[in-house]
């Protein structure tokens, strides 16, 4: 905080498509998709017309004892594309509240309450990975594991417990020397990783204290430093929570909308959510970010069926789901909300987004020459790009050199905005992009790391 009071901060005042303008006429590509929320670009003419025409109705009205066309239109669109091609849906219910925070709260309360009423486990038992994030409330700091940003806040959680997140770059089981390649292509391993899950899950029911829930990022895991999991390891890990009969709540706030590939799906399908890649359905999802395009704060919990019902019951029963917000089910929220669906499903837009993983790609594939990049992680739309000191040991550098911040500024200076993840730089271009943008974005960061590091 003292280093933000010590600098003049850029002051953002408009943007169009991938561009953003300070106060003080510059122009600036959004690398970060303004903190992973953007997908179609500003100021997006199908956006912008919705809320709009909203806004001539009504921009709120209160979903507690009330509902709403554009909250009720929303959430059957959401059940429609959590769903997948061909097969019924298995989320059939969605609750409504207003960022990842919220909606991860959400998760684990319905969670907790449904695991209790239907027997599974008396006493809520949560667990989650190793550098977990899944929002700054109570609850969510609780199954988070980033000992930096949670320990400070541990006399005010509930216990939780954590496992091995898959890390395939710095994997203390990966018995592969470093190449110039994406470390899950060419790890060594024996899906450790996937063994402690099951080790973590078999003492716990061995103990008669089940765990009610494990909760996960599916494909990558986000302000860990934008670490993907290798192909497989959801679907296994997700087998294995059915086992023991935890639920499996997917943390889809950075993930979802597309945001980690379209997926294998040809034609107008497309995946909107990570867990869809390996053909996973949780039983519990929490979405935010992209959900109104990076417009308007809103997130959604999606739900099963049987959970749902758990909080059925005559009126003296008091079964209902004690937990409400204000701004629940937001019209104007709902309404830029639809209209990115809408984008999303769009096939032109689908294509381009395709055409566009391609470049990105391409043009990250590019920096395996630079010496002081240990690591490019690509997941869709999304890279981190790991700076060490020598890439041949994987030698990191001390966060108090502040690398990452220093290299973010210089691309700054480029014409490039992004926010690192201490020593990772991140990439996460909003759909809009045009394949010249991530060249310059590219660019951006073999002239910074230059500027920065080359004199080491
Ligand atoms: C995976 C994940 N979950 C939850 C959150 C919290 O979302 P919010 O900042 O909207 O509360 C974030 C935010 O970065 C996130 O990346």
């Amino acid at each position: 905080m003292q280093d933000w009071l010590k600098t003049e901060p850029i002051v953002l005042t408009g943007g169009r498509g991938s561009i953003l303008y300070s106060a003080d006429g510059r122009r600036f590509l959004d690398a970060n998709s303004s903190i992973w929320t953007n997908l179609h670009g500003h100021r997006n003419a199908v956006i912008d017309a919705a809320i709009r025409r909203q806004l001539k109705q009504v921009a709120h009205t209160s979903s507690l004892g009330f509902a709403s066309g554009p909250a009720s239109e929303l959430a059957a669109d959401l059940i429609d594309l959590a769903r997948g091609p061909k097969t019924q849906p298995r989320l059939t219910k969605v609750f409504f509240s207003d960022d990842g925070s919220t909606a991860i709260e959400a998760a684990l309360k319905l969670a907790s309450e449904y695991s209790r009423r239907a027997g599974i486990s008396r006493k809520p038992r949560f667990l989650s990975l190793t550098g977990a994030y899944h929002g700054d409330t109570v609850g969510a700091v609780s199954v988070g594991h980033i000992d930096l940003f949670h320990r400070i806040w541990k006399p005010l959680l509930f216990p939780t417990d954590s496992v091995m997140a898959p890390a395939c770059y710095r994997c203390p089981f990966n018995r592969a020397k470093p190449e110039r390649a994406d470390a899950r292509t060419y790890r060594k391993c024996s899906w450790e990783c996937v063994s402690k899950v099951e080790a973590k899950f078999a003492k716990a029911t061995r103990a008669g204290r089940p765990y009610t829930a494990l909760v996960v990022e599916p494909s990558l895991q986000g302000a860990a430093g934008m670490i993907p999991q290798p192909e497989g390891w959801l679907s296994k890990v997700a087998e294995i929570t059915r086992g023991h009969k935890a639920l499996l709540i997917a943390d889809e706030v950075m993930t979802g909308f597309g945001r980690t590939g379209t997926g294998s799906v040809s034609g107008p399908h497309f995946h909107t959510f990570a867990a869809q890649h390996e053909g996973v359905v949780p039983d519990l999802v929490a979405v935010a970010k992209g959900l109104t395009g990076g417009y308007l704060p809103m997130a959604a919990t999606f739900a099963t069926q049987p959970i749902f019902d758990s909080f059925l019951g005559e009126y003296s029963d008091f079964k209902t789901f004690f937990h409400g917000h204000s701004y629940s089910g937001n019209q104007l929220g709902a309404a830029a909300a639809l209209a990115n669906l809408s984008l999303l499903r769009n096939p032109i837009g689908v294509d381009h987004r395709r055409s566009l993983q391609k470049a990105f790609a391409h043009q990250l594939n590019s920096l395996w020459t630079q010496p002081y990049i240990g690591d490019i992680r690509l997941c869709g739309l999304v890279a981190g790009i790991e700076l060490v000191r020598d890439w041949r040991t994987r030698t990191p550098f001390d966060l108090t050199d502040r690398v990452g911040i220093r290299v973010c500024e210089a691309m700054a200076r480029r014409g490039v905005l992004t926010r690192p993840i201490g020593n990772v730089l991140v990439l996460m271009p909003p759909y809009c992009t045009t394949s010249s943008q991530v060249h310059q974005m590219v660019a951006a960061v073999v002239g910074a790391i230059t500027e920065v590091l080359g004199k080491l």
